[in-house]
């Protein structure tokens, strides 16, 4: 055959192989048919199970530790970024790894992870829930969502949400206060901007771990109905809104049940009355069993080769499937979830890798929340805001102050930008380090007075910081209650004589400003010396500079609190948590004793005072609130009230309307609104009103209940500040 010929033949051939092989693979199914993002998550992860060996599926049910202090007969395994917790990926099938790290305050990188790396620190979860802005909690969501996303993380370990029944938990500064209500939608709206970013959150901890004395053996005790209207009613508002791909079983018992391997907390109550689509996680050392967690609900082990006595969703799951204990079925249902939830995020088309991350943005996020979070509880004879550009001397005192501001510790640790300010304080390690992030408030003062001498005393010697203050037209005194994961407070006071400093500089000066750097509730001996409080927790990234426009009035605190501040510790259901000083904790905790009555609900029901309500705040500004009308909107009850801003300063004031059902002590938050107001400006506010805060939890019939009445509607600024009450008529019913 010539030359030519032979190239026409040739090529005839290869076009002819190319048309084969393209028919073929038009023809043959996409060998991947759960990439088609048409396809629900739900059947994506169908058709993806269906194609997985049992070795897969086990591989799928279990995460490792990632932590760099793994023993060293147990290294990092591969490919894992340093954080809590890796899940291998499937090459075969396409399937990304599980990158899990830490936390609701950020992406966690304190020392113990990866030296050297930082992330953007939101504020305490209570400043976040303090603002009572849904946008808020969104934003600070979204925006360490991205940063874990460009880190490389596809699962963020948030959505703290454990109600505050005791003001002396460790880890109330990780939460969102006591109220279902508030706490429930602003951790909702977090996760919902967390997974805005394609990164998979957790809500945490499931459920009732609400102190942390004895967390890893005390058991919960309450009744159905008590527990559904308070911690539970938080997690079901808040799933609702966010849909966390992930829920977090807590260490504790609940009524004698490990919550890990608690049917009714796991399958009854999480996957059948709210139908939640998703996977339990266990926390990190909260699994006991292999068949008996598994047929609980149990879908995945976290860490268990570091923090469980064994592995149990490896061989000793396997042979309870053997033994029949375990249904097949119940592990296809395992891997179901985990898959359903990763392609809901977005995981796998939206894979997390390093990119860039405009720190300058989320610090803004960050301060932006602490403006609209932080609380003015005190500011007589308008001390606040101070006339910062004609201000001659101040006095800064306190707490590092010309260092940084302080964090919380435990796993929501995050490391900012420049590392610990404070670097060396006890405890160095877990539950340490104690840190400092490494934004002064002592330069932003300055800043914000540029006229004034501002001078600068640790607190230490309190004759000189008196001194100091005596010689200052104002002083600014900082103090700080440390708080972490693992440990309660033993009482409500401040340590290290913090009370004795404020009261020698108020003595000393009467234009004394206290700004409170904690987790929960303090008590508070000097309050009436002093002329001013500003509450900003544990205030986050850019907070000297939020904390600076706050005191100068660039910023008009618009704060309210998330939760109750009782006077003293015998105001408290509990006057002690026991053993939180050490020894060994009791086998139980008598939750029984508020039961649904956690924080506002309980002072009402005992008709007991607080030194500051919840729901309360000032602000630069005075706000008028008109009567309140019913209105109804296709079926959804709600609410009208007009708000006014009556003072001189934009502000902004949030409407708070509670319901108090037939025969009923005790008032419930039942909705709220935020709203902005320039000097004059007046709006009328529609509040939807939530349902299940007008009704009971009925355990016969196993649904939520109105009693049927008169439900007496009031609104106003805080809980103890409500205008007059509009009766409304209610059948009885579910
Ligand atoms: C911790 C915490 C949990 C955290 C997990 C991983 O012990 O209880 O909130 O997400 O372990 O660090």
């Amino acid at each position: 055959m010539k030359g030519k010929a032979k190239t026409a033949l040739r090529c005839a051939i290869v076009m002819g192989l190319c048309t084969w092989i393209g028919v073929a693979a038009a023809q043959q199914p996409d060998a991947r048919p759960w990439n088609d993002s048409k396809l629900s998550p739900d059947a994506r992860a169908r058709l993806l199970v269906a194609q997985m060996t049992q070795d897969e599926k086990f591989q799928l049910i279990r995460s490792y530790y990632a932590g760099p202090d793994r023993p060293s007969d147990k290294p990092m395994p591969k490919g894992a970024i340093a954080s809590a917790g890796y899940v291998p990926p499937i090459e075969r099938l396409g399937i990304p790894a599980l990158e899990e790290s830490d936390a609701g305050l950020g992406v966690a990188s304190s020392d113990r992870m990866r030296p050297g790396d930082s992330a953007t620190p939101l504020p305490a979860g209570p400043v976040t829930a303090a603002s009572w802005d849904p946008q808020v909690a969104y934003r600070g969501g979204a925006m360490i969502g991205n940063e874990a996303h460009g880190k490389g993380f596809n699962v963020l370990l948030a959505g703290g949400i454990n109600l505050m029944r005791d003001p002396r938990n460790g880890r109330n500064f990780e939460y969102a206060g006591e109220d279902p209500l508030l706490a429930g939608t602003l951790v909702g709206e977090a996760i919902r901007g967390i997974q805005s970013q394609h990164v998979i959150s957790t809500i945490k901890h499931f459920a009732l771990n609400d102190q942390e004395t004895g967390r890893n053996t005390i058991s919960a005790q309450i009744g159905e109905k008590a527990m559904r209207e308070s911690d539970l009613l938080a997690f079901e508002i808040a799933i609702e809104r966010g849909k966390p791909g992930s829920v977090m079983c807590s260490y504790n018992k609940v009524n004698g049940d490990w919550a890990c391997e608690n049917d009714y907390l796991m399958n009854q109550l999480l996957k059948r009355d709210w139908a939640y689509p998703g996977f339990v996680m266990s926390d990190w050392g909260g699994a006991h069993s292999a068949a008996k967690a598994a047929n609980a609900g149990l879908d995945q082990e976290s860490a268990g080769e570091i923090f469980d006595k064994e592995v149990y969703f490896d061989a000793p799951l396997r042979q309870a499937l053997a033994r029949g204990e375990v249904k097949q079925s119940r592990v296809d249902d395992m891997v179901q979830r985990i898959l359903r939830s990763m392609f809901a995020a977005g995981v796998f088309e939206h894979p997390a890798r390093k990119a860039p991350i405009d720190s300058k943005a989320n610090l803004a996020v960050a301060r932006a929340t602490l403006e609209a979070g932080a609380v003015l509880l005190r500011n007589q004879d308008g001390l606040l805001p101070l006339d910062a550009a004609r201000l001659e001397s101040v006095a800064v005192i306190g707490a590092h102050a010309d260092k940084g501001v302080l964090a919380g510790g435990g796993s929501s640790l995050v490391t900012a930008m420049g590392g610990n300010a404070v670097p060396g304080l006890a405890p160095k390690t877990w539950p340490g380090p104690v840190m400092y992030h490494p934004y002064p408030p002592l330069k932003a003062i300055r800043t914000m007075a540029p006229k004034a001498n501002v001078q600068y005393a640790d607190g230490d010697d309190v004759a000189a910081a008196a001194a100091l203050a005596a010689k200052s037209q104002v002083a600014v005194v900082f103090v700080q209650k440390w708080s972490t994961e693992s440990v309660d407070a033993p009482d409500l006071a401040l340590p290290d004589g913090q009370d004795a400093l404020v009261a020698a500089v108020a003595a000393a000066n009467p234009h004394t400003i206290v700004v409170l750097e904690n987790g929960g509730p303090v008590a508070m001996p000097w309050l009436d010396q002093v002329g001013a409080v500003l509450e900003v927790w544990y205030p986050g990234g850019d907070a000297a500079s939020a904390i600076a426009n706050l005191l100068s009035g660039k910023v008009n605190p618009s704060g309210r609190l998330p939760m109750s501040w009782a006077r003293d510790a015998s105001q408290l259901p509990r006057a002690e948590i026991p053993a939180a000083t050490g020894g060994t904790p009791p086998d139980t905790v008598d939750y029984a004793i508020e039961g649904a009555d956690v924080g506002y609900r309980w002072f009402q029901s005992r008709g007991i005072k607080p030194l500051f309500p919840f729901g309360y705040g000032l602000s630069y500004t005075t706000f008028h609130h008109g009567p309140l009308r019913l209105a109804t909107h296709d079926g959804q009850l709600q609410v009208a009230v007009d708000v006014a801003n009556a003072g001189k300063r934009a502000g902004a004031e949030v409407a708070q309307v509670y319901v108090r059902p037939p025969a009923a002590k005790v008032r419930r938050l039942a909705g709220f609104a935020k709203v902005f107001l320039q000097p004059g400006e007046h709006r009328e506010l529609t509040i939807p009103l939530e349902k299940r805060l007008l009704s009971d939890f009925d355990t016969n019939g196993h649904r939520w209940l109105l009693r049927g009445g008169q439900y007496e509607l009031s609104e106003g600024p805080s809980s103890e500040d409500l205008g007059a009450p509009v009766s409304l008529a209610l059948p009885a019913g579910p």
